[in-house]
């Protein structure tokens, strides 16, 4: 397959409002990028405009090092799968999957090799002859994966291909996109809203807001290093702890009401520290800093855990801990927030 490269992409629908701005970033062969933000934030479009399907308002896509921004979808020769299977109901599975073939002007040998190769590698040989309507929505949407990898793409481009399935096809979806980009050494750029789905399988992880990437990394690296308030948000940071820089002791510490808090990162530049709710540690004795009191105003049972919201001086917080048994709402509790999971956000 190939690489790809987007630079300063920017689209505006009206002519007025940009639903993109300076969208750069690049894809190498071989790996599995994910666009991971909420509804409305420009996904689709970016995706679109990278695979023809939308003129962009300025800015350039380069495949293989080469300009493709003029170039015609169908000369572009990557794959698409969407949400939506848009097979062709009329035509059984083996006579969907070998249309582009056929399109592009195979002969009837080639497309038959090529089609039964596909079918076996998506586990679909034995639908061949079925038509969609006979298929489980889990069974449709790998035709229109075979469809999309028949042609050998230079790329392939996914749009939230799983959202129309059950949470448990989900998962088993998933894990087979990703073994098979593994298998077929894949570029891949794939848009979801689901945290969890692009942190399992993406090799970098592209968060966007309101038009642009917040941050870019491995799904290592955003987990434990959140570079936004709005990232650590989507991911499930809930806790945060603003501050100004009068309340800067010094590069790891800073005192927030009576309490001091000292922090992995450096705080000069931060703005509010933020911790997982996992991470905080209801301990027996306030130690002083890093811990703060707190009243216990709701708990949930999560199955392996217990969830709590915890009343402060300085505000809510959410607490998760896996304990045998539940502690009651009104039970006063210190909170521990350990320097090593206590992040310093920027912006
Ligand atoms: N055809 C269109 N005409 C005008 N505005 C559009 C069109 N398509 C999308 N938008 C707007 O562009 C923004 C980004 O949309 P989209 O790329 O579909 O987001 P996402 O896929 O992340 O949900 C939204 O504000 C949306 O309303
Ligand atoms: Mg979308």
């Amino acid at each position: 397959m190939a690489n790809l490269e987007v630079k300063k992409l920017a689209k505006s629908y009206d002519g007025k409002n940009k639903v993109l701005q300076d969208i750069s970033f690049s894809v190498n062969n071989g790996e599995l990028v994910s666009i991971l933000g909420p509804s409305g934030c420009g996904k689709t479009t970016t995706l679109r405009i990278i695979a023809g399907l939308l003129d962009e308002t300025s800015g350039q896509v380069l495949v293989d090092q080469a300009d493709v921004t003029k170039t015609p979808v169908y000369k572009r020769n990557f794959g698409m799968v969407f949400q939506s299977y848009a097979l062709f109901p009329h035509l059984n599975i083996f006579e969907n999957v070998a249309f582009g073939l056929k399109m592009r002007g195979l002969s009837k040998t080639e497309i038959k090799s090529k089609v039964e190769e596909i079918l076996e590698i998506t586990g679909l040989s034995e639908f061949a002859q079925k038509y969609p309507a006979q298929l489980s929505g889990g069974q449709q949407q790998r035709v229109s994966l075979a469809r999309a990898l028949v042609i050998n793409p230079q790329l392939l481009l996914m749009d939230e291909p799983l959202s129309n399935l059950d949470a448990k096809l989900r998962l088993k979806m998933r894990e087979e996109i990703r073994r098979l980009q593994q298998k077929l050494k894949m570029t891949v750029l794939f848009v979801t809203h689901d945290q969890q789905e692009c942190f399992a399988i993406s090799d970098r992880v592209m968060i966007m807001k309101e038009g642009r990437i917040d941050q870019y990394d491995t799904p290592q690296n955003i987990f434990h290093h959140p570079r936004t308030e709005y990232v650590a948000r989507f991911i499930g940071y809930d806790n945060f702890i603003h501050f100004d820089q009068a309340q800067v002791i010094d590069n790891h510490h800073v005192k927030v009401g009576n309490i001091s808090f000292e922090s992995i990162d450096e705080c000069e530049k931060a703005k509010v520290l933020t911790i997982r709710p996992e991470n905080i540690e209801i301990v027996d004795q306030n130690k002083g800093d890093n811990t703060i009191l707190g009243t216990i105003i709701s708990n949930e049972y999560l199955g392996q855990s217990f969830k709590y919201r915890i009343k402060t001086e300085l505000g809510e917080f959410q607490v998760e801990e896996s304990r045998k048994k539940m502690r009651l709402v009104g039970e006063q509790i210190n909170l521990e927030f350990p320097a090593k999971h206590l992040h310093a956000l920027s912006e």
